[in-house]
């Protein structure tokens, strides 16, 4: 088992990756769990979890540490967001999500995570959560819908630390299913640009989802 460079508390073994599992015997979507050395990790499956696609597709860096708040924006039942638990371990995540379905299975996975917050809101209107949170140390962002490079843009001006980063996951079948996935990859880098993003690393996320790009992105200004 060894620690990847630059992804604090994700860990590889036999091409795969692993989160240390915050809780002990517990599985959050049917994943392998894994002792070594007297301690337990959760094998992440990049067919569930873009996060994880990315990072065996070669992501760097992500600014995290055992310390970290995260914002998720469309956490849905909790399978990406339990791993960023497992990696913030004296942190935070604010898992929010919006549909009452999804959160009802989240609510689930928070209940054992102590470091993990649901939060039942709207991404497309942040204001409305200003109040139950504080700044973060990281946003991410995976709402497959057409405004998410405008609500990810809102949340990132209004929730990020100075000097922090955040990453959002493009499906470009949610935002028009009749025109050429890089176009559309063209033109959300192009938004984000425009509206003072400096995009860090840009990572295709096929075999594991096709027509998906995951972006790194800070505030440039
Ligand atoms: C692709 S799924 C997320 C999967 C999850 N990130 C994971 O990897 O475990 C997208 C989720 O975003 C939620 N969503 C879409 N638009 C949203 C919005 N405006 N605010 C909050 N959640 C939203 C959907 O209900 C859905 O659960």
């Amino acid at each position: 088992m060894e620690q990847l460079e630059g992804l604090n508390g994700v860990y590889t073994q036999d091409q795969s990756i692993l989160t240390r599992n915050l809780v002990p015997e517990t599985k959050v979507y049917g994943e392998k769990l894994v002792d070594h050395q007297g301690q337990e990790y959760r094998v992440w499956d990049p067919r569930r979890s873009k996060l994880a696609a990315a990072i065996l597709n070669g992501l760097q860096e992500l600014k995290i540490d055992s310390h970290s708040k995260v914002l998720y924006l469309g956490a849905s039942s909790g399978t990406t967001p339990s791993h960023f638990s497992d990696m913030v371990p004296d942190g935070l995540v604010y898992a929010l999500e919006f549909s009452p379905r999804m959160m009802r299975e989240l609510l689930r996975v928070c209940e054992k995570r102590k470091n993990m917050v649901p939060l039942l809101e709207d991404a497309t209107r942040p204001r409305r959560y200003l109040n139950l949170m504080e700044k973060v140390d990281f946003i991410y962002c995976d709402v497959a819908q057409p405004q998410q490079s405008e609500l990810f843009m809102e949340n990132m001006r209004l929730f990020l630390k100075p000097e922090c980063e955040g990453m959002i996951t493009i499906k470009a079948r949610s935002i028009d299913v009749t025109q050429k996935p890089t176009k559309i990859f063209r033109e959300e880098e192009k938004k984000l640009k425009t509206s003072g993003f400096k995009i860090l690393e840009k990572i295709k996320l096929e075999p594991y989802e096709k027509d998906h790009l995951a972006l790194v992105c800070k505030i440039d200004f």
